[in-house]
C-alpha cells in the first residue's frame, strides 16, 4: 500500500486471519473452483469486485458482460484480484409497474455483498438510467474505492436518412400516427431503427445523463460516459478502469473523499448544458444524500436554471451519441463551463487529480454539436423550480420548450412567461388512455393535462406518464403539446414542456389530490408559482367532505416495503432510515 492507502485491505480480514485459520480456511477453498489461489488470496493483493450489472433481463447493460473481461485483464495487469457478481437487473422500459422502484433495491442488494464479502474496491457497471445512481448510492453508504464504467450509448439511430433517437422517436412517432401521418407498421419501424446496436439508449435520456453525472462527479475516467458501447475505445477504457480502481484501492481514494457538494453542483451544472434528463432531479438528491450532502431543492435553478444549453443532442438539440463523443463527450461539454467560470474546479476525481486537470485539453472542435457560452442553442435552459398551492416543489426542463409552446403558452396576452389554463386531471396512467379522447371533456388549447396517482407512493414508484399527448383531434389541428403537471417523472427522451417530479404528490395528501377537471391553474415561470385559482374555503371543503383518489394496492412484498420507506422525488425517493447506515464498511467489526 502506497503512504495514503490503508494499513490493511479489508480482504485480509477474511483471508489472513490468524486467530481464526478454520475461519480462514473456509473463506478460501471455493474460491479456488475457478483459478484463484489461496496463495494469491493471501498474498495481500487488493480483491477488486465487478458489479456485473449486464444481463438479459438488462438489455441496456448487456454489453458490460463482454467488457468485463477487459476490465478484469486491467484489474489483473495492476496487480488485482477481480471479482465479478451480479447486482440486481433493471430494464427501464419492461419492468412493470416501473424501473423507479427497482433503483432502491439494487441500491440495498448491492450494499449488502459490498459489505458483506471480502471486497477492497469495487468496478460498477452502468448504462440504463437507474443503474448509476443505485450502485453510486450503494458505494457511498459502504464507502469502498468505487469507479463508475458506463457501457456507453448505442450507435446512432437512422430511418429514411433521419437520425432517430431512443425515446424521442418513440414520442415524435406517437404524435404523426396520432396525426394519421404513418401507421402501426411503420411506428414500430421508426422505433426499431433507433435501437441499432449493443448499448443504452442514445439520445440525452435518463442513461447518458446519469453517465455523464457519473464523469462529472468525478466517479468515471475522463471521457468514459459517451464512448459509444461497441467502439473500441470502449473496451480499452474497461481495461484502463480496472487498472484505475487497483490504484485506488491502494491510495484509499473512496466516495466519501470524491463526493462533496461541489461534485454535485458541477454534476447539476453539466446536466444543464447537456439538456439533460428531468430525471437527474431525483437521482442527483439521492446520490447526494447517500454520499452525506444535503442538496436544497432550489439548488437546481440557482446552479443551473441560467446556464444556456450547449450539447446538441435529442431530444432538446438535433443529434445522437456517436456524433457526441467523436465531438469531445461530457468533457468537451465540461470544458465550457471550465471556461465560462461556472466549474468548481478544484474537485477531486477518481484520476487523484482535479477535474480541471483532467479536462486539460478537452476544447471541442465540433461547433455545431458542442456550443460555446457565446453561441448556445438556447439561453437559460436549466430546471425552473416551481411552488404554489397545489405542491411544494415541482420543476421544469426549459430545454425542451419548443418555440411554437413559447409562442403559444408562454408569450400571449401581452404576459411574458404567464399563462392560465383550464385543469383536465386524470388518476393514472390508464385513466389518461382510456379519456384523452373522450370528446365530453372538451379538450382545447386552452387546457392543461394534469395526472395525479403517478408518484412514489401511488404509483408505486413513480411513473414515467406526465409527457401527456394531446387528443388526436387537437394534433390533427396542429397542436402537438398542451401544458401538463403531474406527480410522476416523465422519459428524459421526452420533449414534452412538462411541471412534473411534484412532492407532495396526491397520495400523500398533496394538493393535486383536491384538483377538479375545470379548475383553472395558473403559471407564472417569472415568479416560479403554480396554483389552482380556487379559493381557501373551497380547498378547505373539498379535504374534508370529498373522497380522496384510489391508488392500486401493493402487488408484491417490496412495493409494500418501498411506499413505507421512501420519501417524496423532491428529497430523492431515498429510503430515509438507510442514510445513517453511510460509511457503514469502517464500522466492520
Ligand atoms: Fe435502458 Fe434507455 S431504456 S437505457
Ligand atoms: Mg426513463
Amino acid at each position: 500500500m502506497t503512504q495514503n492507502g490503508p494499513k490493511t485491505l479489508r480482504s485480509r480480514d477474511w483471508f489472513n486471519n490468524l486467530e481464526r485459520m478454520d475461519m480462514t480456511a473456509l473463506y478460501l477453498e471455493r474460491f479456488m473452483n475457478y483459478g484463484v489461489t489461496p496463495e494469491e488470496l493471501r498474498s495481500g493483493k487488493p480483491i477488486i469486485g465487478i458489479a456485473q450489472s449486464g444481463s438479459d433481463l438488462s438489455p441496456c447493460n448487456r454489453i458490460h458482460i463482454d467488457l468485463a473481461k477487459r476490465t478484469r485483464d486491467g484489474i489483473r495487469d495492476a496487480g488485482g484480484i477481480p471479482i465479478e457478481f451480479p447486482v440486481h437487473p433493471i430494464f427501464e422500459n419492461c419492468r412493470r409497474p416501473t424501473a423507479a422502484l427497482d433503483r432502491n433495491l439494487l441500491y440495498l442488494g448491492l450494499v449488502e455483498l459490498l459489505n458483506g464479502y471480502p471486497i477492497d474496491g469495487v468496478v460498477l457497471t452502468t448504462g440504463c438510467d437507474k443503474t448509476t445512481p443505485a450502485q453510486i448510492m450503494a458505494a457511498s453508504t459502504v464507502d469502498i474505492p468505487a469507479i463508475v464504467l458506463s457501457g456507453g450509448p448505442m450507435l446512432d439511430g437512422w430511418h429514411d436518412g433521419e437520425l432517430v433517437g431512443s425515446g424521442t422517436v418513440i414520442w415524435r412517432s406517437r404524435r404523426k400516427l396520432s396525426a394519421g401521418e404513418i401507421d402501426e407498421e411503420e411506428f414500430l419501424d421508426r422505433a426499431t431503427s433507433s435501437a441499432p446496436s449493443a448499448g443504452h439508449c442514445n439520445s440525452m435520456g435518463t442513461a447518458s445523463t446519469m453517465n455523464a453525472v457519473a464523469e462529472a462527479i468525478g466517479l468515471s475516467l475522463t471521457g468514459c460516459a459517451a464512448i459509444p458501447a461497441p467502439y473500441r475505445e470502449r473496451g480499452q477504457m474497461a481495461y484502463r478502469t480496472g487498472k484505475r480502481i487497483v490504484d485506488m484501492v491502494g491510495e484509499d481514494l473512496r466516495p466519501s473523499r470524491i463526493l462533496n457538494r461541489d461534485a454535485f453542483l458541477n454534476a447539476i451544472a453539466t446536466v444543464s448544458v447537456c439538456g439533460g434528463s428531468s430525471n437527474a432531479q431525483p437521482h442527483i438528491i439521492a446520490m447526494a444524500r447517500h454520499a452525506g450532502v444535503e442538496l436544497e431543492p432550489q439548488v437546481w435553478q440557482e446552479h443551473g436554471y441560467d446556464l444556456p444549453l450547449l450539447v446538441n443532442m435529442q431530444p432538446a438539440g438535433a443529434y445522437l451519441g456517436e456524433r457526441f463523443h467523436r465531438a469531445g463527450g461530457v468533457p468537451a461539454a465540461m470544458w465550457e463551463l471550465m471556461n465560462a467560470g461556472k466549474l468548481k474546479g478544484d474537485a477531486l476525481t477518481c484520476t487523484g487529480q482535479s477535474i480541471a486537470d483532467n479536462l486539460c485539453g478537452s476544447e471541442s472542435n465540433d461547433r455545431e454539436m458542442i456550443r460555446t457560452f457565446d453561441e448556445p442553442l438556447m439561453e437559460k435552459a436549466g430546471f425552473l423550480v416551481l411552488s404554489g398551492n397545489l405542491f411544494d416543489f415541482g420543476i421544469l426542463k426549459t430545454s425542451v420548450i419548443s418555440e411554437d409552446f413559447r409562442q403559444r403558452y408562454l408569450s400571449r396576452d401581452g404576459k411574458e412567461g404567464v399563462f392560465e389554463a383550464r385543469a383536465i386531471v386524470f388518476d393514472g396512467s390508464d385513466d389518461y388512455h382510456h379519456r384523452i379522447n373522450d370528446p365530453d371533456l372538451n379538450i382545447d388549447a386552452d387546457c392543461i393535462l394534469v395526472i395525479r396517482g403517478s408518484g412514489v407512493i401511488g404509483w408505486p414508484g413513480s411513473a414515467e406518464v406526465v409527457n401527456m399527448q394531446p387528443p388526436d383531434a387537437l394534433i390533427r389541428d396542429g397542436i402537438a403539446w398542451l401544458p401538463t403537471l403531474g406527480d410522476g417523472r416523465q422519459s428524459g427522451t421526452s420533449d414534452s414542456p412538462s411541471i412534473l417530479n411534484i412532492s407532495p404528490e396526491s397520495a400523500a395528501g398533496g394538493g393535486l389530490s383536491w384538483l377538479r377537471t375545470g379548475d383553472t391553474i395558473r403559471v407564472d415561470l417569472n415568479s416560479q408559482s403554480c396554483d389552482a385559482l380556487v379559493d381557501k374555503e373551497e380547498i378547505a371543503r373539498r379535504i374534508a367532505d370529498d373522497p380522496q383518489p384510489t391508488i392500486p394496492a401493493s402487488q408484491t412484498p417490496w412495493e409494500e416495503l418501498f411506499r413505507e420507506k421512501s420519501s417524496q422525488l423532491s428529497e430523492g425517493g431515498v429510503m430515509e432510515f438507510a442514510l445513517k447506515y453511510r460509511k457503514t464498511s469502517a464500522k466492520l467489526p
